[in-house]
């Protein structure tokens, strides 16, 4: 069980979806995902975000137990996506009296989903806005493109406590209990959820340096209140596009083995230097984990067959998510193959070149259908120029 503890008057009310197939119908969540939100019970008494339409019933049940009785005074919308406002149109008729905060932004996406903005409720913020809930104060901080343009995050000074949207996000519902530290889903989500906003983070993370901050409270994944420093670095790292570790990423794809096997072959090789290295056949291993591994490492090897004249699908997926990632700054070797009309590697190079950055080796290796023993020598030279430096 993953930490929901916040403080005695700011209350976890989040839930778990253990049954999603897809997050976002695009990523596979095998431990689920959580929906955070928070209440904080003071004079007034704030709503912090809702949770997806999928999970209302459940989050309802927390929100009631929590309140005790007390009504809703605010409704805090740091997001309108909706596995944040899901449930937003709910909670906002079942307590009329609510005054409903957000951005000028922020209802326009409310009018957009809902055909209402409740213009008669609204408490419009902006950059460095604050609200009194009693002792409880809030400050908003607008966090546009973290994820999506209206996104604002808020700091609760007197308990110190960053409401911090979907950053310092990770997948995993927090009843999982599969021992998995917090760096590989809250890897794998920063990539692949914002890793396209890598500016707009490091905006965010140049805002929150200057506040004292003991807990952050993210809108999905456990609460954060050790080791902040921890988590604020491997945003840094992230959202400047350096790679975090030392190592190659070995992404294949191969029509009917025989890419595979060249593939295979460079990772033995890599193991018996001793290099850190992962392996993914783009085909069948989960993309968002290679585009993963790929920010994670200074190096990578792209091998491919050639399909339809062009670049085999599965590795042309994957160059077109690294590219939607802003994907940069790395040095990379190309391993292509061919039977007919090798062109594999001549389109993996243009498609890398439109990214920031990257090195590509000078040694690409060309397979005729299946790899020899002249391909071997090439392969140890094309690693020896990948790992030089
Ligand atoms: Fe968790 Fe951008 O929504």
């Amino acid at each position: 069980m993953q930490n929901t503890k916040v403080s005695e008057t700011v209350k976890y009310i989040g839930v778990d979806d253990t049954t999603i197939d897809l997050f976002e119908s695009q990523y596979v969540v095998p431990e689920g995902i959580s929906y955070n939100s928070y209440v904080i019970l003071d004079e007034k008494v704030a709503v912090m975000d809702t949770v997806d339409s999928r999970e209302t019933e459940g989050w309802l049940q927390n929100l009631e137990q929590t309140l005790c009785g007390r009504t809703v005074d605010y409704i805090v919308v740091h997001h309108m996506e909706p596995d944040h406002s899901g449930s937003l149109k709910l909670l906002a008729e079942k307590y009329p009296e609510a005054k409903i905060v957000g951005n000028a932004k922020t209802f326009q996406f409310m009018f957009q989903f809902f055909g209402n903005d409740y213009k008669e409720r609204q408490l419009v913020v902006k950059e460095g806005d604050m609200l009194s809930l009693g002792v409880h104060t809030l400050t908003f901080f607008m966090a546009p493109m973290v994820h999506w343009p209206e996104v604002m995050v808020s700091y609760e000074s007197f308990e110190k406590i960053l409401f911090s949207a979907d950053a310092f996000g990770k997948f995993g519902a927090l009843s999982s209990d599969n021992g998995e530290d917090w760096l590989c889903e809250g890897r794998r989500y920063f990539v692949n959820i914002v890793g396209k906003y890598g500016p707009q983070v490091q905006a965010l993370l140049k805002k929150t340096a200057a506040l004292e901050i003991q807990i952050i409270c993210p809108l999905h994944g456990p609460v954060l209140n050790e080791d902040l420093a921890f988590y604020i670095d491997k945003y840094n790292t992230w959202s400047s596009y350096q790679p975090e570790d030392k190592g190659v990423t070995v992404a294949y794809a191969s029509i009917h083995g025989n890419t595979a096997k060249a593939a295979r072959y460079i990772a033995n090789l890599l193991e018996e230097k001793g290099i850190t290295y992962e392996l993914f056949d783009l085909s069948r291993d989960d993309v968002a984990e290679a585009v993963e591994s790929a920010f994670r490492y200074d190096k990578m090897i792209l091998a491919a067959a050639t399909y339809d004249g062009g670049i085999f699908s599965s590795m042309d997926y994957f160059l077109s998510r690294l590219k939607h990632k802003n994907f940069q700054n790395r040095k990379i070797a190309i391993v292509e193959n061919g039977t007919w009309a090798p062109m594999a590697g001549k389109q993996m190079k243009a498609a890398l070149e439109t990214m920031k950055n990257i090195t590509l080796c000078e040694n690409t290796v060309t397979l005729r259908s299946a790899m020899k023993e002249e391909n071997k020598g090439q392969i140890a030279a094309m690693i020896a120029e990948l790992l030089a430096d």
